[in-house]
């Protein structure tokens, strides 16, 4: 049996997370050996008791076999501490320093490309998921005076980007895509920037069957938007990855599209989440484009050693997207439960 835990989170997180849920009961209703536990460690429960997280959350969370969250985030905790709490908890506290964030377009239509020959994506961004500004390193001075000093220190470590890469360079070796691009700013940050150009090259010689390019992440950005096909698996550091996967979100069909995973590939630890956050701009109106948490829930499977079922959830959301059983923003005129429960049906039918 595979256990997972389950965190729905704040905003549409529960809405999209209960679809995520629906698959898993499709799933194990045809013998698959799934089980699963929901969490409230959330927004509410930060206002509530001043934690979002229980004493010896993440040592608990640890005795499952994977982890499913929604999104963070609510307008009540402006400096999100609950999110940082839980998420980055996660990412630090497990050391989940691999962010696959892949980006690949089911829909030609939904791309703002449509109309041009440049629209297909299919694309792997590996994020660095510990370090960089995400360190928290720094502090602030004469807080709310005209003179206030802060600092947000951007940590990397040889250790820490070279384990990246590599797992960059290994994944790409495997699956004979090509080539990885390095996006840094090297011309600017001095210090991290050249640490990350230079650790790239130097393990590149390790494996000479995957072509390299390298490119500065605002010309990455414009070439992103401009001829997102010409990418193929790109890595990148911490910040620049989380901008970066939100572009490619939106060259491939939008935010209700984009799912990842944090992963420490020694551990095997994993956290599976969209890459959105909890739009509290569409929250609570079954608005919400519940394909992103459904196809992360694909790549738990996968993760869970369950290939076949992964491709069979991967398939059933392509079938319901081209078929325009969709939400809104996907193209489609149905509500967050009526594309689970598309999706959910055709799962079955394909089973
Ligand atoms: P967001 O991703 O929540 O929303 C950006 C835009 O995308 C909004 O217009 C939203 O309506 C739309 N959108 C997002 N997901 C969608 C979906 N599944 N279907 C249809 N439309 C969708 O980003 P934001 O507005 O900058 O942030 C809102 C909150 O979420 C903030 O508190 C932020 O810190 C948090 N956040 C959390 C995570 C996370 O939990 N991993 C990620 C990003 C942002
Ligand atoms: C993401 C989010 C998070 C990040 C926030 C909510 C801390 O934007 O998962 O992409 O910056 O990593
Ligand atoms: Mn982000």
């Amino acid at each position: 049996m595979k256990r997972i835990a389950v965190v729905p989170g704040d905003g549409i997180g529960p809405e999209v997370t209960r679809e995520s849920v629906k698959v898993l009961e499709v799933l194990s209703g045809q013998g698959l050996p799934l089980a699963w536990e929901e969490f409230d460690f959330n927004a509410d429960r930060y206002l509530e008791t001043g934690s979002a997280l229980p004493p010896g959350g993440l040592e608990f969370l640890a005795e499952f076999d994977a982890v499913l969250v929604g999104a963070f985030g609510d307008p009540r905790i402006p400096d999100m501490a609950h999110g940082r709490q839980v998420l980055l908890g996660l990412r630090t506290g497990w050391d989940l320093y691999v962010n696959l964030r892949p980006a690949l377009l089911l829909n030609p239509k939904l791309s703002p490309l449509a109309h041009t020959e440049n629209a297909a994506v299919d694309l792997l961004i590996f994020r660095e998921n510990t370090a960089g500004p995400y360190a928290n390193a720094g502090g602030a001075v004469r807080m709310g005076t005209s003179e206030e000093v802060a600092v947000q220190e951007s940590i990397e470590t040889r250790g820490g980007v070279e384990r990246l890469v590599r797992y960059a360079f290994q994944s790409c070796r495997k699956s004979g895509r090509s080539p990885l691009t390095l996006v840094d700013k090297h011309n600017a940050m001095r210090f991290t920037g050249d640490l990350w150009f230079r650790t790239f090259r130097e393990t590149a010689r390790d494996f000479p069957q995957v072509e390299t390019e390298h490119f500065f992440v605002d010309a990455f950005c414009m070439e992103l938007v401009r001829s997102p096909g010409r990418f193929r698996a790109v890595v990148t550091d911490n910040l620049f990855g989380d901008i970066a996967s939100d572009v490619a979100a939106a060259m491939a069909g939008g935010p209700g599209m984009a799912p990842s995973v944090n992963l420490n590939p020694e551990t095997g630890r994993a956290v599976f989440e969209p890459v959105h956050g909890s739009a509290p701009d569409i929250a609570g109106r079954g608005l919400s484009n519940p394909m992103a948490s459904i196809l992360s829930t694909g790549l738990m499977l996968e993760h869970l050693g369950f290939s076949r079922e992964a491709g069979l959830v991967r398939d059933a959301v392509k079938w319901c997207l081209l078929e325009g059983k969709a939400t809104r923003d996907a193209g489609g005129n149905l509500g967050t439960a009526g594309t689970g429960d598309c999706i959910c049906e055709r799962l079955l039918a394909e089973y």
